[in-house]
Formats: structure tokens, C-alpha cells, sequence
């Protein structure tokens, strides 16, 4: 099938969320790991509680209530000033290493984000990183009040690039976003950044509550859901091979 445009999810997938824990690290020296992991887990959760309820809210607003949540849970306060720190960095994320290689290797397709963050994080982000310069297109689902996995978010893409799901490569790490991006009808690449084999060695070496691992455990590996992406690749790189 023709591949018309590659639109890329932006959190975990162009830009490492990890690169969240430099900041709750210095923040909160104790506890930074446990806190970035706790967010991410609770952030993505707060967006499916959110469209299911129908009560949308701003991811950016998510993102505040899901880091104060984590705090609260875990006993620690944080300053108005500390959380505007923590939360700006959602505007600074690194984007992986390899993004700029691998969209500069696609020159030619149009390239997109379809995310959930709202548009002004999504625009201050890519514009920060630069990743602005090799995108044509930034997609926020906020237009539907709907965040992914909900079908209305993905079918923004039609309208906004004028192309059809099937000639459309959706690309992302996010295992329920892989999945429910090829429900919907989209060519799938999903980016395994962390394969079964090599997580059942961290499980073996270390605990396996390890705040690290209990993310790679929920988040990271694909849904048992029977549906299966078109692609598993290593890294955003082995897109370029599809083209
Ligand atoms: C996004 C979330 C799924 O960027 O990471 O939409």
C-alpha cells in the first residue's frame, strides 16, 4: 500500500519522556525516578478516564493534575514554582538522538505529529527543538476533545493532510497507540524500543518494582490485543528502509 504521508506520535516516540527525570531529579533528589514514571503512567491514565467521561481537559492540564497526584501519592509538596519548573520542561523535552536523522531521511513524504498534547505545547515544543524545520504538519487532538486511543483523534489526520487512513504510516512507541492506530486502519510502524527479551533480562538482574522497569513492564510492550503492527522497528532510523 502506497504510503502517503508519515505522521509520527510525539510523547515517547519523537521525544523521550525520559529526559523528564532531570528535572524531577533536581527538584526532588530522593525521588525523581518514581516520579517521572508515576506521572507518565498517571498522565496517559487521566486522558483515558477524561474521554471516557467526556470531561475533556487540555493535556498540558493533565499533565499538572497527573504530577500532583504523583506528589500527593507519594508525600512530598511542591512549590507553584517547582511545578511551573517541572511542567516547562514539557516545552524543553529532548527529542531521541536519532529524530533529526531519521526525519531528514524521509524528506520528501510529508511529515506530520498527530498527538495528544494541545496545540500550544505541541507548537512551543517543536518549535524549541527545532524538530519544526522538518515537520510539515502538527496535528493535537484537542480539536475533538478526544485523546487517543479514542478513533475521532486518529481521524484528524484525513482532514488535516487530505489523506486516507490506509495510505497513511503512523508511527509510534506507545504499544496502545501502535495498536489502536492500526484498529483504526492506518499502516503501522511501531518503534520497540525495548524488546521482550531484553526486559525479561532487567527482570531477572534487578527488582522488578524498580519504578524504571514497572514502566518498560505496563507501557512498553506491545498489547495482547491480537492486532499487530506492520513494522517493529529498533529505531526511528529503519523508517527510512519503508519509503
Ligand atoms: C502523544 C502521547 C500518546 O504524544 O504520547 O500523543
Amino acid at each position: 500500500m502506497a504510503i502517503e504521508a508519515i505522521v509520527f506520535d510525539a510523547y515517547g516516540t519523537l521525544y523521550d519522556v525520559q529526559s523528564l527525570s532531570r528535572i524531577t531529579n533536581k527538584e526532588f533528589p530522593r525521588h525523581g525516578e518514581l516520579i517521572t514514571q508515576v506521572w507518565r503512567l498517571k498522565q496517559l491514565e487521566y486522558t483515558w478516564l477524561r474521554t471516557l467521561m467526556g470531561s475533556y481537559k487540555s493535556f498540558w492540564d493533565i499533565s499538572e493534575e497527573s504530577l500532583v497526584y504523583t506528589l500527593n501519592a507519594i508525600g512530598q509538596t511542591a512549590s507553584p514554582a517547582q511545578i511551573e519548573r517541572i511542567m516547562d520542561k514539557y516545552l524543553n523535552l529532548d527529542p531521541y538522538p536519532e529524530a533529526i536523522d531519521a526525519l531528514t531521511a524521509l524528506k520528501g513524504v510529508p511529515l506530520a505529529i498527530l498527538s495528544n498534547g494541545n496545540q500550544d505545547m505541541l507548537d512551543a515544543l517543536v518549535q524549541n527543538s527545532g524538530l519544526d524545520k522538518h515537520l510539515d504538519a502538527v496535528i493535537s487532538i484537542d480539536k475533538t476533545g478526544k485523546f487517543k486511543p479514542h478513533p475521532d483523534a486518529y481521524g484528524l489526520v484525513e482532514s488535516a493532510l487530505n489523506v486516507k487512513p490506509e495510505n497513511v504510516m503512523f508511527v509510534s512507541s506507545n504499544a496502545f497507540d501502535a495498536t489502536a492506530a492500526k484498529d483504526f486502519g492506518f499502516q503501522v510502524s511501531w518503534i520497540e524500543r525495548v524488546t521482550p527479551q531484553d526486559l525479561a533480562a532487567e527482570v531477572e538482574a534487578g527488582p522488578v518494582t524498580a519504578p524504571g522497569t514497572m514502566f518498560k513492564i505496563l507501557r512498553m510492550q506491545m498489547e495482547t490485543f491480537g492486532i499487530e503492527p506492520d513494522n517493529k522497528l529498533k529505531t526511528l532510523l529503519d523508517l527510512k528502509d519503508l519509503k
